[in-house]
């Protein structure tokens, strides 16, 4: 055994040797992993070794690149390229064993061995897309030579993890091991004794034509390919970019079709989109770390969870914690309420194409009902989920406060309300947070960990680790009006229904929206959530726009009219000109001219005093970082993420020239217009709101 660089090592058994890669904790292709694989596939073959087996130490296959050489400073060593020649080129048989996951880089490696072995566990993915960005070390053109087009299309494009079954019938893998890293060790080395007894050829995937044959010149198989993802692409390069290098390697030859990979990874990498999904990918991890609460702080052990209210937020919630296993007590105020908002729990698992009928059972084994709070006396947890009126919350508070046991953590769901004022009704405000989930809860991805002043870091903590445990993305944020994502919607809201005033149509600003890569704007919202929300017909004077629609019977996709009108079949939405003079009346009621408004005026409108506000929340300390906000409106409103989020976006589009339309708009009055010291201040110094952090 010899060392090659500090992460890789040579060792030989009888005729083969072994180059390992040792780097944890995920093997990932840092520079010294690549010197020693070029030096150990180099050294064994100048040590006269028939065979090399290539494989690594710990828990996985090399995962990937080294993320943190992405802002570069590394010392120079061998490039990808290199190492990927010396294995391909050797004159022995190199085989790759794979286990854990062979990601991005490290199956790009994998993919320039002539044969590969993996263990019965292992995955394999390109996942660059996730990034912006494609395989850009030959996995675009190595990729379908051995699976084919189809699937490497497929996996190209959703960036997702295949395991060995799937591996194994596209060709990607030649044979499996089962067991633990030592039978795939001893796996790999009778392969390689065999490739050396039966003279097995040294298959270069690059010289393999036969499977993407098929697909040359073949257009309409890339036409119907790319319309089958348009829906889930709109808006992002890179997975248009992944397919036309799966084209360019049916087409073109293996080093034709490397340019073209060439040229379009440097596109992305070099392009926006690459560079607002790379930043996030960070800001995503960096939310989860709470500066001044250190990693040592004790967590109550959740073992059993409480929610109150088995409407639409408190039956997801439920779900969150039943299909981690978390037993769960969901408490109605009468069976009727609790008997409906079960059936809804289990038509929605019912519904869900990755559940079985037989997990079904089990998840909703998993939540017991009841119409008693006091059956909460055992939950480490309860999360409330009734209605958003906060006397009934501070009623609710008081009751808890005598039910639960000691150290219990007590959240509410409230989308809005005042945190503090909750917990200042019960005798330990210590243990009250807010767990804000958005709809619907057992789908999307965001929670706002709202911190209350008296809130302990044992329970901020503990929120923040029980969100990641039943796979949410957590933020943790301070208590204000709407917190950070509603809070900034409000703004973007107010001006919306100005604007519509003023001449610009609900489906204009909709499709402002939308093209920028909202999944829908705030008109065909409201009509998905009901314009009668929160309306009443016997209070309703006729004195806002949504009285005016509401007294016209609008109520939204529910009823087939709001905004736009809704197609009862297919649900499709057309704008309504019934509509359009209603708004024009009003207008007109109120002496306001309607003007033709540009789309650029509506989506400055719409999205810079979105802007104001994250700086506003960053001044006031409600989120801890500029990308905390990005977190929460990417993951809780659909920010297009190739957008990076409002705060990464408003520094692409440069502060100074917000700062000048913000400070140019203020004559329409409003406090969401008054510009936020932090930006002008940040626009002045050349700062950022990214990378702002309190
Ligand atoms: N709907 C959303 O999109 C959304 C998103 C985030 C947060 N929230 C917040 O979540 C909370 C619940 O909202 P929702 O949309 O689920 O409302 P909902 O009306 O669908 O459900 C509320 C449930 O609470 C029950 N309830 C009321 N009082 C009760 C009591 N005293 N004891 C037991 N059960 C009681 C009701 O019977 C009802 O089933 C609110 O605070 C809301 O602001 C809602």
């Amino acid at each position: 055994m010899a060392a090659v660089t500090e992460s890789v090592r040579l060792e030989t058994e009888g005729d083969i040797a072994l180059v390992v890669v040792d780097n944890p904790p995920v093997n990932a292709l840092s520079w010294h992993v690549r010197q020693g694989l070029f030096d150990g596939i180099n050294q064994a073959v100048a040590g006269g070794a028939k065979a090399i087996v290539v494989m690594c130490d710990g828990r996985t296959f090399i995962a990937g690149a080294d993320i943190s050489e992405f802002g570069g400073g590394a010392p120079q060593a061998a490039g990808l390229p290199e190492v990927q020649a010396a294995m391909e080129n050797a004159p022995v048989p190199v085989i790759a064993a794979i286990h854990g996951t062979a990601l991005g880089g490290g199956l790009e490696v994998a993919l320039c061995a002539h044969y590969r072995v993996a263990l019965g566990s292992a995955k394999f993915g390109l996942p660059e897309v996730n990034l912006g960005l494609l395989p850009g070390a030959g996995g675009t053109q190595r990729l379908p030579r051995l699976t084919g087009v189809p699937k490497a299309l497929e996996m190209m494009t959703s960036g997702r993890h295949i395991g060995t079954d799937e591996a194994l019938e596209c060709g990607l893998v030649d044979e499996l091991a089962h067991g633990d890293l030592s039978a795939l060790r001893t796996a790999a080395i009778g392969f390689a004794n065999r490739a050396i007894a039966e003279n097995m050829p040294l298959l270069r995937v690059r010289d393999r034509n036969d499977k993407v044959e098929a697909a040359k010149g073949d257009t309409e198989l890339f036409a119907k390919f790319r319309k089958s993802i348009a829906r889930k692409t709109r808006g992002f390069l890179a997975p248009e970019y992944n397919v036309q290098c799966v084209e360019a390697a049916a087409n073109l030859s293996f080093e034709e079709g490397l340019k073209v990979e060439r040229k379009l990874f440097l596109e992305l990498m070099t392009g926006p989109q690459s560079q607002a999904q790379r930043y996030y990918f960070f800001a995503e991890r960096a939310a989860n770390k709470v500066p001044g609460i250190d990693k040592d702080t004790p967590l109550v052990d959740i073992q059993k969870c409480g929610v109150l209210g088995a409407g639409t937020m408190g039956g997801g919630i439920a779900m969150n914690f039943a299909n981690v296993g978390i037993p769960v007590t969901i408490v109605e105020r009468d069976q009727e309420a609790l008997d409906r908002g079960l059936a809804v729990v289990r038509k929605n698992y019912e519904r869900s194409r990755s559940i079985t009928p037989e997990m079904v059972e089990q998840r909703m084994a998993m939540i017991t009902g009841s119409t008693d709070k006091a059956d909460f006396a055992d939950c480490d947890i309860v999360i409330e989920a009734v209605f958003e009126d906060m006397e009934l919350k501070k009623t609710i508070f008081r009751e808890l406060d005598q039910i639960c046991k000691p150290g219990a953590i007590m959240a509410s769901n409230t989308s809005a309300l005042d945190v503090n004022e909750i917990a200042s009704v019960t005798s330990r405000p210590e243990s009250v947070i807010g767990m804000h989930f958005f709809s619907p809860a057992n789908v999307m991805k965001l929670l706002e960990v709202v911190r209350g002043d008296k809130s302990s870091d044992t329970t901020v903590a503990t929120a923040m680790s029980i969100g990641k445990r039943i796979g949410k993305i957590a933020a943790l944020v301070g208590v204000c009006h709407g917190f950070v994502g509603n809070r900034m919607l409000f703004m973007r809201r107010i001006e919306a229904d100005r604007i519509i005033l003023e001449g610009a149509t609900p489906a204009q600003v909709d499709r402002v929206l939308f093209d920028f890569g909202f999944p829908m704007g705030p008109f065909a919202m409201s009509d998905l959530a009901g314009l009668d929300i929160g309306w009443k017909a016997e209070n309703s004077k006729g004195e806002t726009l949504r009285d005016l629609m509401c007294e016209s019977g609008r109520r939204g996709q529910k009823n087939g009219r709001g905004y736009y009108t809704y197609d009862s079949e297919t649900r499709a939405a057309t704008p309504d000109p019934e509509v359009e003079q209603i708004i024009k009346d009003f207008a007109t009621g109120k002496g306001i001219e309607q003007r033709e408004v540009s789309d650029q005026e509506v989506l400055e409108r719409c999205l810079y005093p979105m802007v104001n506000e994250g700086a506003k929340i960053l001044e006031e300390g409600i989120a801890i970082r500029g990308s905390d906000v990005d977190v929460v409106w990417v993951n809780g409103y659909g920010w297009p993420v190739y957008r990076g989020g409002p705060m990464h976006w408003a520094d692409s589009v440069g502060l100074t020239e917000i700062v000048e339309k913000i400070k140019g708009y203020s004559a329409l009055g409003g406090r969401h217009w008054e510009l936020s010291p932090l930006l002008e201040r940040l626009a002045a110094e050349g700062g950022k709101l990214s990378n702002y952090s309190n």
